[in-house]
């Protein structure tokens, strides 16, 4: 009996002994470098840097001294910032089987657990393609006159008034969102969506302290208040057994096995993300159209040669999905707000596993930031970054890792 103890004991020892020799050596394998970059205080980081400053400084001023590709500690936790297209395309697209998303878990509850932002691998891609379906040609052909008509009518609200550009365009945005999302249905829910989503945009940055009173309590009972609506219009959609090619109807369809939990969190995670993103950008065109005369007077000219043509051929005077695509000058506009302005300056993911790039380790559990902005105003793929300049999208290639003029 203590003869089987003692080998069972020497064997292990020697199990132990060989398994940390091996890590010691890495046998075979160089031990990478971590990328170059500081990373302050113990656990503070370099948190007040960047809280004390411009955010976008903050990072340029990385970007110049260590490049394009630098670790920094911030909130607690490791990061590894990156500003070049093609470390953005590896962590977002080519390899982001290794770099899952993360969110404080606030945010999962507010915006629902199920909701696409939140996943990775078959249920991420599910989603992804449901929602792209429902955003193809295709899909939003037909609802192009009635998105006029909501801009017609913004329009004729403002008439005499002085408006706060955003706050209007955030309107004009969820009233768009909704009928992409609920097709013409959507007037009938329209004013207590629009409440509860007031209320849960107002509690969505707030301190999450769940008690009567808070921002954050007020939210998560907007959201309760959402999932009911949504219930409602599901059920009713059943009702009905018609087909709906909106985004509704795309997560509704039978085939794709979605649980309500999955439709609710979804369709509220999308009007979210839809909603602040895109008044932003409408706000900044106005911003820039207004700083540059020539430009404006171009997209004037190219949106009153379509109205002209419409009139002299007969056509029907609302706007087709045809039309849209006779707006070159003005889709360059488009790009380069989204360029210029970068409304999401940075995302974030974090490594699942220890990760090579460019020679460097990315190590497990480390947050992983793709810097947008620095990618859309650094000289290296833009010339004078910081101009305004429709025209160098004339080219047209638009895939990250391209250079414009
Ligand atoms: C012009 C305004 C917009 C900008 C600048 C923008 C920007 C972004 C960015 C940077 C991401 C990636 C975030 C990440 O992966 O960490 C994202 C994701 C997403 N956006 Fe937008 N967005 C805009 C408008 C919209 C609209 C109108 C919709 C409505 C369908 C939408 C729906 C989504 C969805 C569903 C995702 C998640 C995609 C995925 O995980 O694969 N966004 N958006």
């Amino acid at each position: 009996m203590e003869f089987i103890c003692l080998c069972f004991f020497l064997t292990a020892a020697l199990i132990l002994s060989l398994n940390a020799i091996l890590k010691f050596f890495s046998f075979g394998q160089v031990k990478l470098p971590l990328p170059p970059g500081t990373m302050g205080w113990p656990y503070i980081g370099e948190t007040f840097q960047l809280y004390s400053q411009n955010p976008n400084v903050f990072f340029a001023s990385k970007v110049k001294k260590y490049g394009s590709i630098f670790k920094t500690h911030i909130l607690g936790c490791p990061c590894v910032m990156i500003s070049s297209p093609e470390a953005a395309k590896l962590v977002l697209v080519t390899k982001s089987n290794l770099f899952k998303p993360t969110f404080p878990a606030s945010k999962e509850r507010m915006l629902g657990k199920q909701a696409i932002f939140f996943h990775q691998g078959e249920y991420h891609a599910k989603l992804r393609k449901l929602v792209l379906r429902s955003f193809m040609p295709e899909s939003i052909k037909n609802i192009v006159p009635d998105i006029e008509s909501v801009a017609i009518s913004s329009l004729k609200s403002w008439e005499g008034k002085l408006i706060t550009t955003f706050q209007e365009m955030k309107t004009y945005t969820f009233n768009v969102a909704l009928l992409s999302i609920f097709g013409k249905d959507e007037v009938l829910y329209r004013e207590d969506l629009k409440r509860c989503y007031y209320n849960l945009e107002k509690g969505y940055n707030s301190m999450p302290i769940n008690i009567p009173g808070t921002l954050f309590y007020k939210a998560m009972k907007a959201r309760k208040e959402l999932a009911q609506i949504l219930a409602k219009i599901l059920s009713l959609r059943r009702q009905t057994k018609q087909d709906y090619n909106d985004l509704l109807g795309s997560f509704m369809c039978d085939l794709e096995g979605l649980t309500d939990e999955q439709i609710a969190d979804n369709i509220i995670g999308v009007i979210f993300a839809a909603r602040d993103t895109t008044a932003s950008v409408l706000t900044w065109i106005i911003k820039y159209l207004a700083e540059n005369p020539s430009v404006l007077q171009s997209v004037t000219e190219e949106q009153e040669a379509i109205i002209k043509s419409k009139e002299e051929s007969g056509e029907e005077k609302v706007l087709s999905w045809a039309d849209t695509k006779r707006m070159p000058i003005t889709t360059r506009v488009i790009q380069e707000t989204l360029r210029v302005a970068s409304i999401l300056s940075f995302t974030f993911r974090e490594a699942v596993q220890d990760v090579e790039f460019k020679g460097y380790l990315i190590p497990k559990g480390w947050k992983v930031l793709p810097l947008f902005r620095n990618i859309h105003h650094s000289p290296e793929n833009f010339t004078d970054p910081e101009k305004f300049d429709p025209s160098r999208f004339e080219v047209n290639l638009t895939f990250l890792g391209h250079r414009f003029h």
